[in-house]
């Protein structure tokens, strides 16, 4: 569809480009004098005009067929290459499969649940492939019904507002608007969300609804995988029975045991060029060394940091403040985006998963998919080596999920090692109850098991397969491009706990940011980075008062939003009342920016600066207290004066325990109901005058 249009955009801007030249050459003909005079006789014209139109008649004869003009955009969708790649349907006939595996993924979840999807199909006698909707042409989910015993399974996470990930924003939008007719496609929905968030799970409901609106048949009841709670747990129960629905359904028998099938056959380069090795680019081998813009997820700008302080002024947390310089990277920002930043793993971490498998982590491989159909060729940039593979595109810190413990265990020769590991990625109560326990309470990560079970010594290759991608981490940008457009700001709080186990873990991005100063031995340290853009965007009239609410770190946008509405007050232009809610945990040790926010509010920047100090008295004292003590104020500037109200920071009990402040307040001044004053907040929200960008 995309290309299509594309092709479409191409044809017209090439015919409005001749247009454009045949009005040059009239007009160049208009200014030659030489037009002034005849040069050609009456005969010339009368013998020109007859070959005309005698070669215009043989031309007719001979080559009318030929000549038939063919719009540039159908050759190009008639070429086979671009037909077989869009075209979900041919690959299944072509590949024998049968079940297709949707996913809507921003950070990998999904995606890894609908590869262990497509990979379980094998188990019941069936065959299925995994997909991303941005690169097939899902028009096509209508023939479906040609393939014998198809299902399209989708696993859906939601963003934002309940909004669709980036990669199924173009399938959201053309189910939305479209009228397909889905009858005969069997489809069952697995959602993945988070409780604390107001749209819980919402895009995965509404693929639901929609497929079954438009005539597509439901198989298998709506999956709710809560990230708050124990996401593979609900993924893992839910799976386990949705699989023997389908064999009812289709009215076919399990064929065994899950087994272990290996979907990249490792290949180890003994004689290499170097140049040709990744060492740790996301996109285009050798990017990091010649940079060229436009930068995005796969082609990162390599920003140098300018400025790393430390933020808190005491407490054993540390609290840090970045700048990375933009300069010439044609990369635009506005207040309220993110930052998306690459970091590495620990090398000691590395090191020490190198030691236990005993391998040369220097070793070249590749890892080529043995399904070559798939559009997936490796499971990260091929050739590399194993060390860059663990340290740029493997994540090796947060807990192993259940699938990838059940294919390590074959690799424990200890019997009650294997049986335990196996227990874990079971359904059994028994198995849930140990694999929460011994892996996530323990925050036990791939080292950890490795090290607690000492007989297990996978292959690196096949811990290299299951592992899943290092994401990039989102930091909420702390400054506005009006005053910095050649700079971007972070504040982020250092990532450090002890484990029940008794290790230390810490936090991937955050102590590897911790140690980006300006100058690292003489050398520039850079971050790998790109812009994602937000909806978290100050009113586009700036007379309309701002209440921000951002405890902690939650302070990042509104540093930005701050120097804008300053910036905006320095080229004369009215701005409303800016108030801000901020806190911490006390007024000497980690007052964030505290300079900075009296400095505006001396100047008049800052209409109202309120702080509570969590822990400098007996009573905890927080953001929403605040709002309930200034309540008549508050109530003023949402009520009569049409204040935008903003939220950032903690999503699991800060951003709920405001928005419960709000409802109090507009019960107790407005005289509404709980049910009205929800209501109430929710008008707010669907206006944009109550924004959150909240994280947990
Ligand atoms: C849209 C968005 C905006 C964000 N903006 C900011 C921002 O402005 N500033 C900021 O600091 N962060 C922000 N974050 C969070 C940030 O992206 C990272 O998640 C955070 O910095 C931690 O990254 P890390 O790689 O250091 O830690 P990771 O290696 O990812 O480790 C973090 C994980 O460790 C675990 N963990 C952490 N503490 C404990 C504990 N005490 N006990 C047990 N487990 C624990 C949790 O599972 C947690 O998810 C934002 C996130 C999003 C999604
Ligand atoms: C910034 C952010 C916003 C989110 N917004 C929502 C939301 O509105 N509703 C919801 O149910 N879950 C929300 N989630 C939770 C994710 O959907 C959930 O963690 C999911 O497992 C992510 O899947 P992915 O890794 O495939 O992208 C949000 C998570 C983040 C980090």
């Amino acid at each position: 569809m995309t290309r299509g249009f594309r092709v479409a955009c191409i044809a017209r801007q090439c015919s409005s480009e001749q247009r454009r030249s045949s009005y040059r050459s009239m007009a160049d003909a208009q200014k030659d004098p030489a037009m002034d005079e005849p040069f050609l006789s009456n005969l010339d014209l009368f013998l020109f005009l007859f070959s005309l139109i005698a070669g215009l008649i043989v031309y007719w004869m001979v080559f009318r067929k030929k000549a038939e003009p063919i719009p540039e955009f159908k050759k190009l969708e008639s070429t086979p290459q671009t037909t077989r790649d869009t075209s979900f349907i041919d690959k299944m006939k072509k590949t024998g499969k049968n079940i297709v595996v949707f996913y809507g993924s921003q950070t990998g979840t999904a995606e890894e649940f609908a590869n262990r999807l497509a990979k379980d199909a094998h188990r019941y006698g069936m065959k299925g492939m995994s997909a991303d909707p941005e690169e097939y042409d899902m028009s096509e989910l209508s023939r479906l019904p040609e393939i014998e015993n198809s299902i399209a399974i989708f696993c859906m996470a939601t963003y934002g507002e309940g909004d669709p990930t980036d990669n199924a924003q173009d399938f959201y939008d053309w189910l939305h608007e479209g009228d397909a007719n889905f009858s005969g496609v069997k489809y069952t929905v697995f959602a993945l969300g988070n409780k604390t968030y107001e749209h819980y799970n919402a895009m995965g409901k509404y693929v639901d609804q929609r497929l079954s609106e438009l005539g597509a048949q439901r198989i298998f009841d709506l999956g709710m995988g809560d990230d708050d709670g124990n996401l593979e747990e609900d993924f893992v129960s839910w799976r386990e029975q949705f699989w023997p629905a389908v064999c009812e359904h289709f009215g076919v028998e399990a064929t065994g045991e899950e087994s272990s099938i290996r979907q990249y056959e490792l290949k180890v380069h003994s004689d290499v060029n170097m140049n040709k090795v990744y060492t740790g680019e996301l996109g285009r081998l050798k990017s990091f060394e010649s940079q060229k813009p436009p930068f995005d997820s796969k082609n990162p700008f390599l920003a140098p940091v300018t400025v790393n302080r430390k933020l808190n002024k005491a407490g054993d947390r540390h609290l840090m403040h970045l700048e990375l310089d933009i300069t010439g990277s044609r990369i635009r920002y506005e207040s309220g985006d993110h930052v998306a930043v690459y970091p590495i793993n620990d090398s000691v971490i590395v090191s020490r998963i190198g030691d236990l498998l005993g391998v040369d982590l220097d070793t070249v491989i590749s890892l080529n998919n043995l399904d070559e159909e798939s559009n997936k060729k490796h499971p990260f940039p091929c050739p590399t080596t194993y060390r860059t593979a663990l340290t740029h595109y493997l994540d090796i810190t947060n807990p192993p999920r259940t699938n990838v413990l059940y294919e390590l265990a074959q690799y424990a020769s200890e019997p009650k090692e294997q049986e335990n590991m196996r227990k874990m990625a079971s359904s059994s109560a028994e198995g849930k109850a140990l694999y929460q326990s011994w892996v996530l309470d323990s925050c036990r990560n791939i080292l950890a098991v490795l090290e607690d079970l000492p007989s297990l010594r996978p292959p690196i290759d096949h811990l290299c397969e299951l592992l899943p991608r290092l994401q990039a981490r989102y930091y909420s940008i702390a400054s506005s491009s009006k005053v910095h457009p050649n700079s971007i700001h972070i504040c982020a709080v250092v990532v450090e706990y002890e484990t029940k186990t008794g290790r230390v873990n810490k936090g991937v991005a955050t102590n590897w940011l911790k140690n980006k100063t300006p100058t690292d031995n003489g050398h520039k340290a850079t971050v790998p980075m790109y812009i994602r853009k937000s909806q978290f965007r100050l009113p586009f009239k700036s007379t309309n008062p701002v209440i921000m609410i951002g405890p902690g770190t939650g302070i990042a946008p509104f540093m930005g939003f701050v120097q804008e509405r300053g910036w905006l007050k320095e080229q004369g232009k009215e701005v409303g009342e800016t108030v801000l809610y901020y806190g911490c945990r006390y007024k000497n040790e980690d007052f964030l920016y505290q300079e900075e926010l009296e400095e505006f509010e001396e100047t008049g920047v800052l209409t109202e600066l309120n702080v509570a100090f969590s822990r400098d008295q007996a009573e905890k004292v927080y953001v929403q207290h605040l709002l309930k003590r200034n309540k008549e104020a508050v109530w003023r500037l949402v009520h009569t004066d049409n204040a935008h109200i903003y939220i950032c920071g903690d999503a699991r009990n800060m951003a709920r325990d405001v928005q419960n402040a709000f409802y109090e307040i507009a019960e107790e001044l407005g005289g509404l109901s709980r049910a009205q004053a929800v209501d109430y907040i929710k008008k707010l929200m669907t206006k944009g005058r109550y924004s959150q960008d909240v994280w947990s």
